[in-house]
């Protein structure tokens, strides 16, 4: 079910120099990926894993907040625009912002809005953190993004469950119409999801079957990152799996 618990980098611990002036090194976060399509349940996974590291310090970075402002041309013709494109997100600033953050400094996130397909007026403020979960579709995809992660988890959920999950909220959420939602979903999800989203699969350190049904292999992912953490004792909150954990360790 957990396909692979190798982390890409087992040295994220190592310590980063601070200009030599004398203050205690700064420890380098712990990045976690977490890819997939449109609601496979990648932000519910994101708070089952955030919630079980109760202990630490951690900050979840979507990648929906750099999706790039439609420009009036183009809202005018939304109907003909493809969000699931790399090229709809302003990967520079996801990459800059990452970096920020990697080297334990705040950084200013835009938010989104999906209603108006525009960044909001008002950035929010995000604090570097233990572990930061950057979350989105093509989050695997770009392998400057990837080679920022020391864990990549890509989560697989069957392609009906999803559609019918984002014909829900797309209605409910994000203000839009069952027609639209469907002819959106034919003309440029599926096909984006194919192209580009599903060969990003081959990435992942861990792929979650069923996402957020999958208690197992989330606890089999918060029992890896507490042992990255070096805080064993924090985490063990279901003892039984940290010893099936430690049968797997690579
Ligand atoms: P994503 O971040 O991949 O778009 P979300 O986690 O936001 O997906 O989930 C999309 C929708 O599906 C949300 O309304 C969420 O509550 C619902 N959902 C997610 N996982 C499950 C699940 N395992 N069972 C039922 N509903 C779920
Ligand atoms: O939350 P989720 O991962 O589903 O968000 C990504 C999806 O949001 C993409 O599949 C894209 O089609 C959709 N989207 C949209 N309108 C926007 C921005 C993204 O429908 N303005």
């Amino acid at each position: 079910m957990v396909a692979d618990l190798r982390t890409s980098d087992d040295n994220h611990f190592s310590v980063q120099s601070n200009g030599g002036s004398g203050q205690a090194p700064i420890k380098q976060p712990f990045i976690i990926g977490v890819a997939g399509g449109t609601a496979s349940g990648k932000t519910t996974v994101c708070n089952m894993i955030i919630s079980q590291l109760h202990d630490q310090r951690v900050v979840l970075v979507n990648q929906d907040s750099f999706y790039h402002s439609l420009t009036n041309e183009q809202l005018q013709r939304v109907h003909e625009y493809n969000f699931d494109h790399p090229d709809a997100f302003d990967t520079e600033l996801l990459l800059s912002c990452m970096d920020t953050l990697r080297h334990g400094r705040a950084v200013s996130i835009p938010n989104y809005d999906f209603k108006r397909h525009q960044q909001i007026e008002h950035s929010r403020m995000v604090n570097t953190a233990d572990v930061i979960i950057l979350e989105g579709i093509l989050v695997l995809h770009d392998s400057r993004v990837r080679d920022l992660m020391n864990m990549k988890i890509f989560v697989d959920t069957d392609s009906d469950v999803r559609l019918a999950r984002r014909i829900q909220r797309d209605t409910v959420e994000r203000g839009r119409n069952i027609e639209n939602v469907l002819d959106q979903y034919a003309k440029y999800v599926k096909p984006s999801f194919e192209e580009f989203i599903l060969p990003s699969m081959k990435h992942a350190d861990v792929i979650i079957p069923r996402g957020a049904d999958n208690d197992v292999a989330i606890d089999l992912i918060v029992q890896h990152i507490c042992t990255k953490l070096g805080q064993h004792n924090l985490c063990k909150i279901y003892p039984n799996v940290f010893v099936i954990y430690s049968t797997f360790q690579i």
